[in-house]
């Protein structure tokens, strides 16, 4: 499994003595488990219990490292109880909740970093996703991180696979 390139260029700003690092709606984990080679505290947290699972098992991480967790449950448990954590960073990868936002902000403590990439609405040329609830409209993830520190910032298209995405490294003040 290939971590993503975004955060391979930008590794660097995570420490091991700094706390931990969420991959939120981590998948299969390749990007949090990219961090954990370079020594940094991991947890991995997503709806799909078999992918924790699976991290649990094959991967060297400690059931406490993941978090089965619906961050769109009406509830907010999980929101809220991510608004209380004190992270040195987040990790997002291909996943949009935009009633979320709030809570990520919340979690990561003064002078931590979030490393957000996911797709744009111009991903409906090339297929999935395709709805706009799953879509960034031009420019929403910079204003969303408008009170950070934006240390990086890209909106366009990549290729190889070909998508269309908005990455952000930011910094919270
Ligand atoms: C497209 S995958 C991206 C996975 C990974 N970040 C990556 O880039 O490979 C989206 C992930 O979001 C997770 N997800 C979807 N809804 C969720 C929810 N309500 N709460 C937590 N995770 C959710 C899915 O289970 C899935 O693993």
């Amino acid at each position: 499994m290939v971590s993503a390139q975004l955060l391979q260029d930008h590794q660097h700003l995570f420490k091991a003595e700094q706390g931990q690092v969420l991959d939120l709606a981590c998948g299969k984990g390749q990007n949090g488990l990219y961090l954990k080679q370079h020594n940094i505290d991991l947890l991995f947290a997503d709806i799909q219990q078999v992918h924790l699972a699976n991290l649990v098992t094959h991967e060297d991480v400690e059931q406490s490292n993941v978090w089965c967790a619906d961050f769109e449950s009406e509830t907010q448990i999980d929101a809220i109880k991510l608004s209380k954590m004190q992270l040195q960073g987040v990790i997002v990868f291909r996943y949009l909740h935009r009633p979320l936002f709030d809570a990520l902000k919340k979690s990561v403590k003064p002078g931590g970093f979030v490393i957000y990439e996911t797709f744009t609405k111009q991903n409906k040329q090339f297929g999935r996703p395709n709805r706009d609830q799953f879509l960034l409209k031009e420019s929403e993830l910079k204003s969303l991180f408008k009170d950070w520190e934006i240390l990086f910032y890209f909106e366009g298209i990549k290729h190889n696979p070909d998508r269309a995405v908005a990455q952000i490294v930011c910094q919270k003040p």
